[in-house]
């Protein structure tokens, strides 16, 4: 399949590792994957196994201490940190485990933000496309609420609106329903797949959730930081 399905993550040798107290702590170590365009990823493992690790470098997030990861096109290592704000920006969603919205920001003002720094569309037509992602997620009754007022859950699905709402080629999710009841979880799921068939996204997802795992293509899973199955999805 990965003959003709041009790769939209490509990933070579892959390490990070960092100083600590008592000398150097292996991260990650020499992961090779590579994710086809449009398809749908798990990455499964222990807690502390490095996923999120792992997403941060796929997403450009955070540098590598060896080998190489290509995102759409792109060479990681060779972009500065402005050059992969800007491939993020323009092609990337991404949902932290911590959520990290903006505190000072209702939800409204959250989900609009990363179309309001693109500055291409009207503020009235940014905030019309943030309030029905809003209330795609279930959170039309909450758009003025600030995120210390939301529930975990309610931050949760505020997070996934705001990394919808560029329609981004890629979404990266790290645990995108690990605060949600059951319910609340399928329906952010299907709005997840629902991103994948009609955009043609692909989706990278940390998760836990054996549900979620299924509906993938291909589950990928990491133990101490060394990939044990899934290259070449
Ligand atoms: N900057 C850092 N400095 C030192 N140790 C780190 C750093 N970042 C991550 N680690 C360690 O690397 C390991 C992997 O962390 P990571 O957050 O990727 O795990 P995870 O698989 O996402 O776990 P969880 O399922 O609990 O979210 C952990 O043991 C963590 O303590
Ligand atoms: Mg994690």
């Amino acid at each position: 399949m990965q003959n003709n399905i041009e790769p939209v993550i490509e990933v070579r040798g892959l390490s990070k590792r960092v100083k600590d107290a008592t000398g150097e702590l292996t991260i990650l170590d020499q992961i090779d994957l590579s994710i086809a365009k449009g398809s749908s990823v798990a990455i499964v493992g222990a807690s502390g196994s490095g996923k999120s690790t792992l997403l941060g470098l796929l997403a450009g997030l955070d540098s590598a201490s060896a080998g190489s990861v290509r995102l759409l096109g792109k060479e990681l290592s060779t972009l500065n940190e402005d050059e992969r704000a800007a491939l993020r920006s323009g092609a990337v969603g991404f949902v932290f485990q911590s959520f990290q919205l903006m505190p000072h920001l209702t939800a409204l003002e959250n989900v609009m933000l990363p179309l309001e720094l693109r500055a291409e569309m009207p503020h009235g037509e940014i905030a019309a496309h943030a309030r029905s992602l809003l209330d795609q997620v279930g959170l039309a009754q909450r758009t003025g609420h600030y995120p210390k007022l939301l529930s975990g859950g309610e931050q949760q699905r505020v997070a996934l609106a705001r990394a919808f709402v560029t329609h981004p080629a890629v979404l990266f999710a790290d645990e995108p329903t690990g605060s949600l009841d059951a319910a609340t979880g399928y329906a952010i799921i299907d709005l997840m797949f629902e991103m994948n068939r009609r955009n043609g996204a692909t989706l990278v997802l940390v998760t836990h959730d054996a549900e979620l795992a299924e509906r993938c293509d291909a589950t990928v899973t990491i133990e101490a930081g060394r990939l044990v199955n899934g290259i070449g999805v």
